[in-house]
């Protein structure tokens, strides 16, 4: 695939820090901000200058590099236990993307193998898992083009991409892969209130790559499909849980089930890390409430009249049965269910067949 699709990064570790694409500021302004200490890594995943489940793994390993280079500063002999601070400020930093989580268990075990200074080793272990999620996404991004037949438009929802991962996307890396196939012609993005990952991160990023983009608010999704515009809905995960329902940005579930009811075909694209065996189904995925000023509010504005309230849950869970795959570095499932995420994790390394 020619690199013109594909020329954004948003996580840079230089110069001895972290360095996060500043995704608040899109698509006005392109500035990193430079984080030296686990607490700004963690208050960046918070405040959302890094989003996506993916990243937010990504950044949160590299935030434990600098909770060992400062424990070990203080405390050569017990820096483990000086970093647990760190450790749980950066895994509280957003309840529901697992990848969180699952990058810091990958760091923990890795934790206890060392024995002198911990920067060198915690920081390659950080490199490859920010190089494997790349190279997962390009997997992926492979094995979900093949599934689309005849050229033809897609919808996305939130923002799925480059920006949202180590690089390429998950979403956008099948669309990605796709266009650069020839496969598709067209994506329409959802603008994805009230964060508008959609309108500021998903059109810009489409856009830099060459790839035609037409946005749309998200209640106009079910007539596209009804007109018989889109072929796909094609979207991230933030968690997989094991009987295969998957939380994603609100506003996915609706995208499902309009999908289903205009027969548009639904692809979830994400890798081993955001798949959760440990959480039985949709119901015990926590749900990540944000701020009502999200809503009531835009660019510091009141949007409505003092006094109304707003909710605001930040993702939503579609159940597996509104699902036509699961593309995973590992291969492909065609109508998720428990046994077939099961079977996913005994299978080793890649492989590209459904299971049925
Ligand atoms: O609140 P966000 O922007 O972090 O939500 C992101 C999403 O819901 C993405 O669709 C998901 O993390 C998949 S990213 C590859």
């Amino acid at each position: 695939m020619s690199d013109r699709h594909d020329t954004i990064r948003a996580i840079e570790w230089r110069d001895d820090r972290l360095y996060l694409l500043d995704q608040r500021l899109l698509p006005h302004r392109l500035e990193y901000l430079a984080c030296g200490t686990a607490p700004a890594v963690a208050e960046a995943i918070r405040k959302m200058v890094v989003r996506g489940a993916p990243a937010i793994g990504i950044a949160a390993a590299y935030g434990v590099v600098l909770a060992a280079r400062d424990a070990h500063a203080v405390d050569p002999a017990g820096w483990r236990s000086a970093m647990e601070l760190d450790l749980r400020l950066l895994e509280s930093a957003r309840p529901t993307a697992v990848n969180l989580k699952w990058a810091l268990e990958r760091m923990r075990a890795v934790m206890q193998q060392i024995e002198k200074d911990p920067e060198a080793r915690l920081l390659q272990e950080a490199r490859r898992i920010h190089e494997e999620d790349v190279r997962a996404n390009r997997r992926m991004g492979e094995l979900g083009a093949e599934l689309i037949g005849e050229r033809c438009a897609v919808l996305t929802h939130c923002n799925a991409g480059s920006l949202a991962t180590g690089g390429f996307g998950t979403a956008l890396g099948v669309i990605r892969a796709a266009f650069s196939a020839g496969r598709i012609e067209r994506v329409y993005a959802d603008e994805t209130r009230p964060w508008l990952q959609g309108a500021r991160l998903t059109a810009w990023e489409l856009v830099q790559d060459g790839i035609p983009v037409t946005l749309l608010v998200e209640g106009a999704a079910a007539w596209l499909m009804a007109r018989g515009l889109v072929e796909w809905v094609i979207v991230g995960a933030d968690r997989i849980a094991a009987n295969g329902d998957v939380a994603n940005k609100i506003g996915t579930y609706s995208a499902a089930v309009n999908a289903r009811r205009h027969g548009v075909k639904f692809m979830v694209v994400a890798p081993l890390s955001t798949i959760d065996p440990e959480t039985p189904d949709g119901h015990s995925i926590p749900i990540e409430e944000r701020p009502q000023e999200e809503i009531l509010e835009l660019a510091g504005q009141p949007l409505t009249a003092a006094g109304a309230t707003a909710w605001n849950p930040s993702f939503d869970v579609t159940p597996a049965e509104l699902i036509d795959a699961i593309v995973t570095e590992r291969g492909v499932i065609l109508n998720p269910d428990r046994k077939k995420i099961g079977a996913l994790f005994q299978r080793e390394g890649d492989c590209c067949n459904d299971q049925e």
